[in-house]
């Protein structure tokens, strides 16, 4: 199994699809305005990013994770209350950088790794932090799947 998976990274395998020219023309349009050269370089992306998303639905997955978040910190206890989440799970927490946006708003961008119900909490408790005026989890995976 593991051989077929290796020379199946190596070969390109073509395949057709049929779709209405609406459809197609639409897609051609947004792939093109985003920068994309090839429909075939697009459809990869889509596809790798299906792949992330069935990773994510796995209970026994590893995934990565980043959570962005813009805070003032000079909301009463928050950068504390920010700080004790992130030693209290160490283990998912690989890094995580700050940036002083200006006078008062902070930004913190935290890298996780764990199983995706973990991640996912740890990034829920982060964002709905008392005090935290925005906050996102992207949700990625190692990429040794795809
Ligand atoms: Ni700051």
């Amino acid at each position: 199994m593991r051989n077929h998976d290796q020379r199946e990274d190596k070969e390109l395998e073509r395949f057709g699809v049929s779709m209405s020219g609406r459809l197609l023309r639409k897609f051609d349009r947004v792939i093109r305005s985003k920068g994309y050269r090839s429909r075939s370089e697009a459809i990869r992306d889509i596809i790798r990013d299906y792949l992330v998303g069935e990773e994510w639905a796995r209970d026994r997955s590893q995934v990565v994770g980043t959570v962005t978040i813009v805070y003032d910190h000079q909301t009463r206890e928050l950068g504390e209350a920010l700080t004790h989440l992130q030693h209290a799970h160490g283990g998912a927490v690989i890094c995580s950088t700050h940036v002083h946006l200006d006078r008062h708003n902070c930004l913190e961008v935290v890298v996780l790794k764990g199983r995706p119900a973990d991640v996912r909490a740890i990034a829920d408790r982060l964002v709905s932090t008392r005090g935290v005026k925005h906050g996102k989890l992207v949700c990625t995976t190692s990429g040794s799947r795809m």
